[in-house]
């Protein structure tokens, strides 16, 4: 079906890194942190793995089975594999949805990785010296509520995205990922250093590591279940499109428990990065993107050295987002390639100018169109809560079913490299464990 010999990851190595690259985001550099040291500490961790282990692990794989079987895009793929085992066609569903949420989430995604780049360039100008809590706010406040900012920060991210991509997997993905998880690696180690200066190091580690038992409960338990779940990058076609382009040689099971632990060693990072600063300088610990772009650049405008050091957290996060972005642009460009007669650089711009147009209204619900409410919600909150909230789940949800009931159980088994009990529970898991935890997440979701 495609014109060229489907491409192929020329490693196992860039493989990895392209998907650690794409799991590692905002996630795990506020969300994660963050949630440890509010929900129990060591005790929050040991749940989380728990989850990781029964929920994302499986279905990484099976996202990842049927992208290197199918080795064409998710859309393809799905339909394909069900035709070939005779199931219901209706089973493209899941590949239609993982590659629409991929598409809606990069358009308000890029909103934000455009604040990332903002923010990187005011450090190095110098936009948060000096300045006290309320002039920290009015930057923010500021860059919120001007359209033209906004657009043009959005559209600069969007450029890059757009031009990793266009590249294709060898020399777009795989140089970029070469380049900036190593680079992200070590401003994070860079910055953990920082934070044993600091002098709070230990207060940092005490609040991530002290286990609470007690904090523990089922809405935790269900935070911990939804956090494995977006933390790699599930239930958006992602991890289809990258397994599409994998060969019979690489080991999943193995490369997924890299991919994990990557991902969540980066997570713990973050925390013993950013929590020292937090407490050094009397911060509020409070939720969402108000730490990363008021608390923490009024700490970096007023203290030592902080002009570098802001460089580097912004930049860090400007490279987290861009590695997250070129993922979620992926399997629309895949998409569009292999069904259409465009050519790479065409697909990618086609794809990337229709999330850039939407990614506009998106950033107009923050001035001009803020009023503007679709069920109670503004475009950007809109496109948020239908993805995260609908989308990814029913897309994980099918994707882990389908590998787990419909492709044949000897072949995966042989696949996974599994025989014998350890091939039980891998059936156990996949079939009962992840679906219903998916189920109940996205129950909980919806009526929270
Ligand atoms: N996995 C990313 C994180 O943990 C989030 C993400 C979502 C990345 C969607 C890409 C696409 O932050
Ligand atoms: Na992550």
């Amino acid at each position: 079906m495609s014109k060229l010999a489907h491409a192929q990851w020329s490693s196992k190595m860039t493989f990895v890194l392209a998907a650690a690259g794409s799991a590692v985001g905002l996630g795990n550099i506020w969300k994660f942190p963050y949630m440890v040291g509010e929900s129990g500490g060591a005790a929050f961790v040991l749940v989380y793995l728990v989850c990781i282990g029964l929920i994302g692990l499986p279905i990484l794989i099976a996202e990842w089975l049927i992208g290197r079987r199918g080795q064409e895009n998710p859309i393809n793929a799905m339909a394909d594999l069900a035709k070939r085992g005779g199931h219901f066609p209706a089973w493209v569903a899941v590949g239609i949805s993982g590659v629409l949420g991929g598409f809606l989430i990069l358009s308000f995604y890029s909103v934000i990785g455009g604040w990332s780049l903002y923010y990187t360039l005011g450090s190095v100008t110098g936009n948060f010296s000096g300045k006290d809590a309320d002039g920290i706010g009015a930057v923010f406040t500021g860059m919120l509520g001007s359209p033209g900012l906004l657009l043009l920060w959005h559209t600069a991210f969007m450029v890059l995205v757009i031009g990793i991509v266009a590249r294709g997997v060898t020399n777009g993905l795989e140089g970029a990922v070469r380049t900036l998880m190593p680079a992200l690696v070590i401003l994070m180690l860079v910055l953990v250093g920082y934070g044993i200066t600091t002098g709070h190091f230990g207060e940092a580690l005490a609040f991530m590591f002290s286990p609470d038992w007690g904090a523990v409960n089922g809405e935790v338990v269900l935070a911990a279940m939804g956090q494995a779940f977006f933390t790699l990058s599930l239930g958006m076609g992602i991890m289809m499109a990258y397994g599409s382009y994998l060969g019979e040689d690489v080991n999943l099971l193995s490369t997924a428990r890299t991919v994990i632990l990557l991902d969540t060693v980066i997570a713990v990072l973050a925390g013993l990065a950013i929590f020292p600063i937090v407490f050094a300088n009397g911060l509020d610990l409070d939720s969402g993107p108000g730490l990363i772009f008021v608390t923490l650049p009024l700490a970096f405008g007023n203290m030592a050295g902080g002009t570098i050091l802001g460089l580097m957290f912004f930049l860090l996060l400007t490279f987290a987002a861009l590695t997250s972005a070129i993922s979620l642009l992926e399997p629309a460009v895949e998409f569009m390639e292999e069904r259409t007669s465009l050519s790479r650089v065409a697909a990618t711009a086609t794809c990337g100018i229709g999330v850039w147009l939407l990614g506009i209204l998106a950033l107009l619900s923050f001035n001009l169109l803020g009023d503007f409410l679709i069920l109670g919600f503004n475009i950007f909150d809109l496109l948020d809560n239908l993805t995260s909230k609908i989308l990814l789940p029913l897309t994980g949800l099918g994707a882990v079913v389908f590998a787990a009931w419909c492709l044949d159980r000897q072949g995966v088994a042989q696949e996974l490299r599994l025989s014998g009990g350890a091939e039980s529970l891998w059936v156990v898991v996949a079939r009962y464990i992840a679906p219903l935890g998916v189920i109940a997440v996205f129950v909980n979701s919806l009526v929270g």
